[in-house]
């Protein structure tokens, strides 16, 4: 396969308890994504189950690829090449995807490739761009970029595309799992994230500065500091509810107080990450980057410093196939990708810690 008649590209994601697909065209983009969600199958557990998640994906991932590619008027046959997710993320989720991308991708005699699934969401800002060859409309390199999703919370030097300098993480929960953890604390059903942004919007005049909650790891000592730390917040809403009358204003009120100190939080840490590295583009990604607040905030922030910021669309924020087909389209077209049958005795076909630096330039 010559690299350069790499035009469509199927992306596919199934690293958590998403099945997703995309194509991206390389002269029209994304034309078409489907997203398939499970979140009602592991709703009543509370959280996501490995297992079921497996399960699940084997049986919807060819219906949504014969979807995805039957709304884009193509057949399998239209398509130079093949993204999956190799990880991180649940080993017998992502094993699912890996495994059909291999075997279409050998069956077609097209290259295939395994995505990070955080490059991904790292560059889901980019996918809107009008033109990539045009490098005035790319963020300028270095940028910074906060990943903020369910499973990570991280702040990354970006040097180049696939040169990723990880300058903090957390050292417990991340983001989206405070969210996820607060809002079922509060009631709501799992993942909770957006609920409880929604729940925040009930409260009253000064909802968000009714209940004192703490900023970790963002006092003098930690000046230098650009990891996270989100348990102990957490644990200062689980007495702050205790002690309420648990009246739903009282809860709209606590769920606007646990939002602002999250995004207070991670606002503080972009912007030392910021002046730390003499840095003024921001791209932020990840479930997290669709909560409303931290994107408001952080335009602000970013016209204070008279910087400039990059936000995925609502849609590229949480899992989907469209940074997965993206992110493999950028690499398959410079002529990276898998041998075809390393998957047969392969154990790291697919992998559930990844970290970023160890990636090639792209
Ligand atoms: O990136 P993602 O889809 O999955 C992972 O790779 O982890 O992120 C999912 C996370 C969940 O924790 C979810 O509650 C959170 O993103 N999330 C939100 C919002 N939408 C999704 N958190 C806060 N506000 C939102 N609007
Ligand atoms: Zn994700």
């Amino acid at each position: 396969m010559n690299k350069d008649r790499i035009n469509n590209v199927l992306g596919i994601e199934t690293s958590c308890d998403e099945t997703a697909v995309a194509i991206y065209n390389k002269t029209d983009g994304i034309i078409s994504h489907k997203i398939y969600s499970q979140a009602d199958l592991h709703a009543k557990y509370g959280g996501v189950v490995p297992e079921l998640a497996s399960r699940d994906h084997i049986r919807k991932l060819l219906p949504l690829i014969d979807e995805c590619l039957s709304h884009a008027n193509l057949t399998k046959y239209d398509l130079d090449g093949l993204a999956y997710t190799r990880g991180p993320g649940l080993i017998g989720a992502l094993l699912v995807g890996a495994m059909i991308a291999k075997t279409l991708a050998y069956s077609l005699r097209i290259p295939s490739l395994g995505v990070h699934h955080l490059e991904g969401h790292l560059l889901a800002p980019l996918l809107d761009l009008p033109d990539l060859n045009d490098q005035s409309k790319l963020p300028k390199f270095p940028f910074i970029a906060l990943l903020v999703s369910g499973g990570h919370t991280m702040l990354i030097k970006v040097a180049k595309l696939g040169q990723y300098e990880l300058l903090g993480e957390t050292i417990d929960d991340a983001a989206g799992e405070a969210f996820d953890k607060t809002a079922k604390l509060l009631g709501l059903g799992y993942p909770g994230g957006a609920d409880l942004a929604k729940l925040a919007l009930q409260g009253d005049k000064n909802a968000a500065m009714q209940y004192v909650l703490p900023r970790p790891m963002t006092e003098k000592a930690y000046k230098n500091n650009l990891d996270f730390s989100f348990s102990g917040l957490k644990t200062a809403v689980l007495t702050t509810w205790q002690k309420s009358q648990k009246t739903p204003l009282e809860k709209a009120n606590i769920a606007a107080s646990f939002q602002h100190a999250m995004v207070d939080t991670l606002l503080i840490k972009c912007k030392r990450a910021l002046e730390q590295t003499n840095v003024n583009q921001l791209v932020i990604a990840g479930g997290v980057s669709a909560n409303l607040e931290l994107r408001s905030k952080l335009t602000n922030l970013m016209q204070e410093i008279k910087g400039e910021l990059y936000l995925p669309r609502q849609e590229y924020c949480t899992d989907n196939g469209a940074m997965i087909a993206f992110a493999g389209f950028l690499r398959l077209v410079k002529g990276q990708q898998d041998n075809n049958l390393s998957f047969v005795n392969n154990e790291n076909l697919v992998v559930s810690r990844w970290p970023l630096s160890e990636l090639m330039p792209i």
